[in-house]
Order: structure tokens, then sequence, then C-alpha cells
């Protein structure tokens, strides 16, 4: 095994951004995609992106040379033999990862290490059927790979005891911070990123306008109000997200699925990427006269479900209010707000909204244990 040595499988956006972040830090990186035009235009791809941070002066001509010259496209898994780890970012499909490994653990070393950069499918179930199941690790880097921070290391019940100190001794020259994190569905930012979302969707559909809700969260120092995020990530891609965890978690009411979203989802306005959503292209404006109240609700019901994913243990608060900050770019992570707004009043809040709630989220502002005073 060359401890120097990266594969990466998948070169679609997540799998491109993966292979800068490595052959930037220093690794030779061997890239393959199934497709033959991504594996083709990768290195094109990867000039690209290269050159426009020479352009913005962030890297000097030498050193994108230098990068490239790390990489290499190779034929497939089979061609992966020397890396210490290998990182799999294709389709989110789990018969197509679980084929990748046990191609992949037939030709690495016994001490090499398999990620998987999954958002949304549980790591034990990729495990289950390899040969050494315990080697296998979540790698959740966040879009764009290059730019965010943050990545989320999943470890599953059976993780070998020697494969995590292992993972962040490989990921140190990288430079992101790692989190670790349950193997729950959503991990920590996208699980305990719906309520931002969720309780916003639930204020337009009692009548609030979006740009209000936006403003007032600007206002409280949000760099994106929820809807200018939605917009920003596109309505589709966010729908799918909570789909995905309201089935994971059995429907229950935290994960509702708000009928404004699939409204808007399907109206095609999906955001900037089509040129209209919730909110853009207009700014949201000023904050209405009740923007501390609309703060306190969203902030409250984000602190209750960190609260909730904290009792299910493999984090800590830290952990959770820092992947929150910068896998969300929040100015404060849920266990701060808690701590600003103060527990009695975050409590009250979500009683008042759990004796409001109509029929179909009855459920959903009950407050974790762990806010309840013993
Ligand atoms: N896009 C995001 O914002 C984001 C963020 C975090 C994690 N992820 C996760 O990263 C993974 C990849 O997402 P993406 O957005 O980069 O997808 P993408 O569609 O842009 O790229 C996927 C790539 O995988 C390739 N591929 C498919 N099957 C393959 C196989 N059997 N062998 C080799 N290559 C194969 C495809 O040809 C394609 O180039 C998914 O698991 C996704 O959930 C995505």
């Amino acid at each position: 095994m060359d401890p120097t040595a990266i594969g990466v499988i998948g070169l679609g956006t997540m799998g491109i951004g993966i292979v800068q972040v490595f052959a930037s830090a220093g690794y030779q990186v061997l890239a393959t995609d199934s497709q033959a035009p991504a594996c083709a235009s990768a290195n094109h791809r990867l000039a690209a992106a290269l050159a426009s941070r020479v352009q913005a002066g962030k890297l000097t001509e030498t050193d994108s040379i230098a990068i490239l010259s790390r990489v290499r496209v190779v034929d497939g898994p089979a061609r992966m033999a020397p890396v210490a780890l290998a990182i799999e970012a294709v389709v989110e499909d789990l018969p197509v990862k679980r084929a990748i490994f046990s191609a992949l653990e037939r030709v690495i070393a016994p001490d090499s290490i398999l990620a998987s950069n999954t958002s949304s499918l549980p790591i034990a179930q990729m495990a289950e059927g390899l040969a050494c199941p315990g080697r296998l690790v979540g790698l959740h880097f966040f879009n764009p790979a290059p730019a965010m921070k943050l990545v989320e290391l999943v470890a599953h019940a059976d993780t070998a005891p020697w494969v995590l100190p292992q993972v962040r001794a490989l990921m140190k020259p990288v430079g992101k911070t790692l989190i670790d994190c349950p193997d729950r569905p959503g991990f920590i930012v996208n699980r305990c990123a719906r309520p931002f979302y969720g309780e916003a969707l639930a204020l337009l559909e009692e009548g609030r306008s979006a740009a209000a809700m936006d403003a007032a969260m600007l206002a409280a120092g949000y760099r994106l109000g929820p809807f200018s995020l939605i917009d920003l990530v596109g309505a589709d891609i966010n729908l799918a997200a909570t789909e995905g965890l309201n089935r994971a978690m059995g429907g229950h009411p935290r994960y509702h699925v708000f009928a404004a979203l699939r409204a808007q989802a399907a109206s095609g306005n999906l955001g900037r990427k089509t040129g209209k959503g919730f909110v853009f292209p207009d700014q949201p404006g000023s904050p209405p006269g009740d923007a501390d109240a609309i703060v306190l609700r969203i902030e409250a019901t984000l602190a209750n479900e960190a609260a909730w994913l904290l009792a299910e243990g493999g984090t800590t608060r830290e952990g959770i209010d820092t992947a929150m900050k910068l896998g969300l770019n929040l100015p404060r992570g849920p266990f701060e707000c808690l701590e600003a707004q103060g527990t009695d009043r975050i409590i009250a809040e979500l009683a008042r909204l759990e004796g409001a709630a109509p029929a179909h989220l009855r459920g959903r502002y009950l407050p974790a244990p762990e806010l309840v005073p013993a």
C-alpha cells in the first residue's frame, strides 16, 4: 500500500472536486468513472477549476501544474491496487456502491480504507456482504468539495478500531474539519438542517411571506434566509432530501414534507438555476415587526432537532454546532442558539407550537429529553 495514493471512483460534481482536494493536498490520485466522457473530460474539468483559482490569485501556475501532474485517470477500480484510501462518489444507489467496494476490496491492501461520499445511504448497509466490512466509513464532503471546510466522518457499528485514526491521519494534509457522525439518516447536517427550512415552510403555509421570513433571519445574522437557501440549492433537491429523510425516519412529523415545497418544485420555479424561486431574483427587503418571534421559532426547532440527534449518541454538542456552522454557513450552531435564547424560552416556544399544531403536525414540537430539566 502506498500511503501517498488515493483512489476516487465517480468523476461527477462531487468526485472531480474530491480529486482536486486530495491532489491539492499532495496526494497521487487515481481517478475513474464508468462513463468514458467523464473520464475523458476529467483532466480538462480539473484544469479549468484550477485555472480559475490561478486567475483569482489563490494558486500559482506552478502549483496548478503540479496538482494536475498528480492525477491519473485509470481504467476502473481494479487499477487502484496501491491506494491507501478509495472513496466513491458515484450515483446514490446502494447496489452500485456495493459492487464498487467489492471490486476494490479484491485489489487493495488489507490495511487500506474504503469510504463512501453518500449523502443518505446507511454506511452499515453498504458494508454488508464485504469481506472486511470494518474498514468502510462514510466520508461526506459538501458541495463544492474544494471550498467547503466540513467533512462528516461516519463510522458504523462494526467499523474496526484502527480505521478512524488512520482516516484522520490521511485527512490531515487535506485541511478540512472532520466531524464524527453517527450512522443515522442525514448524518448531522442534512438532518439538523430540516427545521431551518421546515419551520419557515410552516410559517409560509400560515400566510407569512417568504421575503419577510428571510429578512427576519438576515437581521439576526444569518447569511441567507431559509427560502434563499432553498433557491440556491434548488427546490427539487431540497424536496428530494426532505422526502428521503421523512421516509428514513418513518414519516415522523419533525420531517414533514410541506405542501408549499412540493408545489414550488412542481411549479418549475426551482430557484437560481431556473431564474425564479421562492424569493430569487428579488431581495428579501426589511425585516417585519415580529422578526424576533420568527427567529425564536426557527431556532427553537433547530435546537430541538439537534437535541434529539444528540440523544441518539455518536456525536457531541460541539460537533453538531461546528458541522451546522460549516455545512450550512450558519452564524451559530443549534446549541449556541439554545444558549443565547435560553432553555426556558426554547421549551416554552416548543410547548406553544405543539399546543397550536394542526393534526398532521402533532408531535412535531415535543421537546427532546435533553432539553427538559429533570
Ligand atoms: N451533489 C451534491 O451536492 C452532493 C453533496 C454531497 C454528497 N453527494 C453524494 O455524492 C455522490 C455523487 O454525487 P454527484 O452529485 O457527484 O453525482 P453526479 O451524478 O454528478 O456524478 C456521479 C458520477 O458517477 C459515475 N458513475 C455512476 N455509476 C458508476 C460506476 N458504477 N462506476 C464508476 N462511476 C460511476 C457517473 O458516470 C457520474 O460521473 C452521491 O452519493 C451523492 O449522494 C452529493
